[in-house]
């Protein structure tokens, strides 16, 4: 309908292309503006006429659509009233439809999203847990409009401080403890190494020979890595598996190691090498940017290398038409310059190829969080919280529930999820069990709710078809007509998400549902007598369950049928 009416427009305002009324038109706030408005200010200066003027000329010549009930000039605007049941009955149809939101944009498209990307013998923090949950959305919507996408976790497993471990754990460690505590007790024996480094220098060149070591590829240091590696591993995957993400490549920065010299060839060749106190950088001080570091005066590797090697490899093993990063902001200079750097190798497709996806800081809010040792926050552990509060809620207040374990571990990670992912990625996230946890704010249990409710209405009418002509004529009213314009918008939706790399468009959208739904049920009554009646009733309750659970499987969330 909007097209018709963009059509109709165009045909009469032969100083704007059809794009351009298209991107005029607005959805105004509230039905009583009508449900699509076309503001006259810009025509102004073109027609020279008052804004209201050109709208009610508009309003005079033009022959109203079948499906217009009535236009209206009001101030600068002309508004169109669309026939109620036209529209519902153009809504509920499209809405119907079993791949409704997905799309084929994408198809023989190939998107690389790098993400999650925890360093090993460090703890997967707060930080990570935000890349893992916008990089795992992002995959949910891109693969919804058809891209082929591949999720790379590129851990950071490669580099001077596992020269460091490999000390200190000779020195201070031992099997078992490493065995018993993991990750927590390479933390302190990366700790340990600096306290004692401080005293005696000298531990510093036993590191750097051991990390050298590695990269000559001592089998020694090399089993001993490989150990770190695989501990850490599990710990990360146990992470993975409570948020219920997965990855198709554990491809860490050590993948790379044999490629650099490859890397550092092309940029030689390209005469972007320059020395510098011994180092091997590319001067970017043409673009405004410190040089990129290429090798260090030791002739070793560092992360901008790692990154620019997998580049060439992504391209050439999965050729993508682009290649996201997900990463804090604090990164954005160091991808500036390694997306530079492939660019003045003269590869063009650098330029929109390559996308940093920043995001914001979580911030505790006040809270206390609890922690395993004063300070590291771990995000395994903020995840069984959340679960382990949930579960407390349900014990209270609906304890013959089945299955709690199962319920809690949705809603609790679900709320997680929803928490960091309802503002835009760049805003800080901050972290209140009080308002996370809230069953009617806006909030991942408050959508889940919502959708459990739909489940539970479902169940109860017991004659239900799901594939039964519906008389739209009952769903005219206000609260069904806004119900099924919120639940129109999804494809807009998950485009705009993919568009801006910003899921928080899906999750708002989920919350939107959540309220015009819960309006639609509280002011008509839905299991009614008449069977044509309850039919519409029920068809909105069950369109209005399968939006909600595939807008929050776009965001990750999975839901449940009773909580
Ligand atoms: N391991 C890094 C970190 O924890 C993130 C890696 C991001 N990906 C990349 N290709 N550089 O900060």
């Amino acid at each position: 309908m909007k097209e018709q009416i963009v059509t109709l427009l165009a045909e009469h305002l032969p100083s704007l292309t059809e794009a351009e009324v298209r991107e005029l038109i607005e959805i105004p706030p509230n039905p009583e503006m009508g449900d699509f408005a076309f503001p006259c200010f810009r025509l102004a200066k073109t027609l020279r006429k008052a804004p209201p003027v050109i709208a009610q000329e508009l309003h005079d010549s033009i022959t109203l659509p079948e499906f217009v009930e009535e236009l209206r000039v009001v101030g600068a605007y002309l508004n169109f009233f669309i026939k109620k049941e036209v529209f519902a009955d153009t809504l509920l149809s499209a809405v119907r439809n079993n791949n409704f939101g997905a799309s084929t944009e994408g198809e023989g498209h190939t998107i690389c999203i790098d993400y999650s990307s925890p360093n090993v013998a460090k703890n997967f923090h707060v930080g990570h847990l935000r890349t893992t949950i916008i990089g795992n959305s992002l995959y949910k919507i891109y693969s919804k409009l058809g891209y082929h996408v591949e999720r790379i976790n590129h851990l950071g497993d490669w580099g001077t401080q596992f020269g460091k471990l490999i000390v200190a754990y000779k020195k201070w460690g031992s099997e078992d403890a490493v065995k018993e505590k993991g990750i927590e007790e390479l933390m302190r024996l990366y700790v340990l190494f600096h306290q004692e480094a401080d005293k005696d220098p000298a531990l510093e060149d036993e590191a750097r020979f051991w990390f050298a070591e590695m990269e000559r590829g001592n089998e020694e240091a090399l089993q001993i890595w490989q150990w770190f590696v695989e501990i850490s591993l599990e710990e990360f995957k146990r992470t993975y598996r409570l948020l219920g993400m997965e990855f198709d490549h554990y491809m860490g920065e050590s993948f790379y190691r044999d490629k650099t010299e490859d890397v550092v060839n092309r940029l030689s060749t390209a005469g972007l090498l320059t020395e510098s106190e011994g180092a091997k950088i590319v001067d970017l001080e043409a673009y405004d940017m410190a040089p990129c570091l290429i090798l260090k005066n030791d002739g070793s590797s560092i992360y901008a290398t790692r990154d620019l090697a997998a580049i060439f490899y992504r391209k050439e093993n999965y050729n993508f038409d682009k290649c996201l990063y997900v990463t804090g902001q604090e990164q954005r200079l160091h991808f500036q310059q390694v997306f530079k750097v492939v660019e003045l190798l003269g590869n063009e497709w650098a330029k929109d190829g390559l996308v940093h996806i920043p995001y914001g800081l979580v911030s505790l809010g006040g809270e206390k969080l609890s922690s395993r040792d004063g300070n590291v926050i771990y995000a395994e552990d903020i995840l069984l919280e959340a679960i382990s509060k949930i579960k407390e809620i349900i014990q209270q207040k609906n304890p013959d529930l089945e299955d709690k374990d199962t319920v809690a571990r949705h809603i609790g990670v679900g709320a997680v999820i929803f928490n960091d992912l309802y503002n835009q990625r760049i805003k800080d996230v901050s972290f209140r069990w009080e308002h996370l946890l809230n069953f009617d704010g806006e909030t991942g249990p408050y959508v889940q709710y919502t959708y459990a409710r739909c489940s539970s209405i479902l169940r109860k009418v017991e004659d239900f078809d799901a594939s039964a002509d519906v008389d739209v004529s009952f769903l005219t009213d206000e609260a069904s007509l806004g119900l099924l314009k919120e639940l129109g918008r999804f494809p807009a939706v998950v485009k705009e998400a993919a568009t801006r790399y910003e899921p928080s468009v899906v999750a708002r959208f989920s919350i939107a549902v959540a309220q015009a739904f819960n309006h639609y049920y509280t002011v008509n009554r839905i299991n009614v007598e008449d069977p044509a009646e309850r039919t519409a009733r029920v068809m909105l309750v069950d369109i209005t369950r399968r939006v909600l659970r595939d807008a929050l499987d776009l965001l990750g969330i999975t839901c449940v049928e009773k909580m």
